[in-house]
């Protein structure tokens, strides 16, 4: 069903995380999930491979850049969702990957010069909706910014500036941000789910879930918007 990119061009934008995040509490609502983990790096498939994963999430890592359309495609009829963790660079494989997207998530840090990166991003996706439109006029793919590894403190005035600049320019934002917590590189570390985390080894999980569950929510509301929209379009 639902296939959801993260796409950014910048490595360490929080694209391997926050892909992690929304895929292991997607799974642990109870829905099935497929992970394409097209980073040459496997991230995810060394992540999964101690048995980690929730029962309902699979990880497929040996993707290409030629079949990574047809696997997303297969895995989407599988799965409740789909998600595809791409590296920063290689822009073929993003723009197949994109062309398969029912949403794509922009992780962005909050700083200018970060920002500026997410340009390439929406440069992508709108090369892509260009190509649809030739013979589906209306038709617009959904994505939304998510600004990770932010204080939990302060929202920085860095931040707000630039929040306030993509809605400027009619860019969705998430308003839910993947904050800078030990809890999110532990699952790294320690190979576990967010709530397989040893309460006593890192620090402030359950805010860490709290903030997991937020964004997670709002993306399904994003994409049951998404979906309405669509339904309304074809009963005209
Ligand atoms: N929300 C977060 N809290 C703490 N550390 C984070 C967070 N998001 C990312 N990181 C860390 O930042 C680095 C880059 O993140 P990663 O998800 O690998 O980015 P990308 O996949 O875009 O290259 C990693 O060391 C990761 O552990
Ligand atoms: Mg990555």
């Amino acid at each position: 069903m639902p296939t959801i990119v993260f796409v950014s061009p910048k490595g360490g934008a929080g694209k391997t995380t926050s892909s992690l995040v929304l895929a292991t509490q997607i799974a642990e609502r109870g829905k099935s999930v497929t992970v394409i983990d097209a980073d040459p790096n496997h991230p995810v498939k060394t992540w999964a491979a101690e048995g980690a994963a929730p029962k309902s999430m699979a990880v497929i890592s040996d993707v290409t850049e030629e079949d990574i359309a047809d696997r997303i495609d297969a895995a989407a009829k599988e799965s409740a969702f789909v998600i595809v963790d791409l590296e920063g660079t290689a822009a073929t494989i993003v723009a197949h990957a994109i062309s398969e997207a029912d949403f794509v998530v922009v992780p962005t840090q909050g700083s200018q010069l970060d920002a500026e990166q997410a340009g390439r991003a929406f440069r992508l996706i709108r090369a892509h909706e260009r190509g649809i439109q030739k013979h589906k006029p209306d038709y617009k793919l959904p994505y939304a910014v998510l600004f990770t590894r932010t204080s939990v403190a302060i929202q920085s005035r860095e931040t707000t500036h630039i929040r306030r600049s993509f809605a400027n320019a009619g860019i969705p934002v998430f308003k839910t941000e993947l904050n800078e917590r030990a809890a999110f590189k532990a699952m790294f570390a320690y190979r576990q789910s967010l709530s397989g985390l040893s309460r006593s080894e890192v620090s402030n999980v359950d805010k860490a879930i709290e903030n997991a569950e937020m964004f997670a929510g709002e993306l399904l509301q994003f994409l049951r918007k998404g979906h309405m929209e669509e339904k309304k379009e074809a009963a005209q």
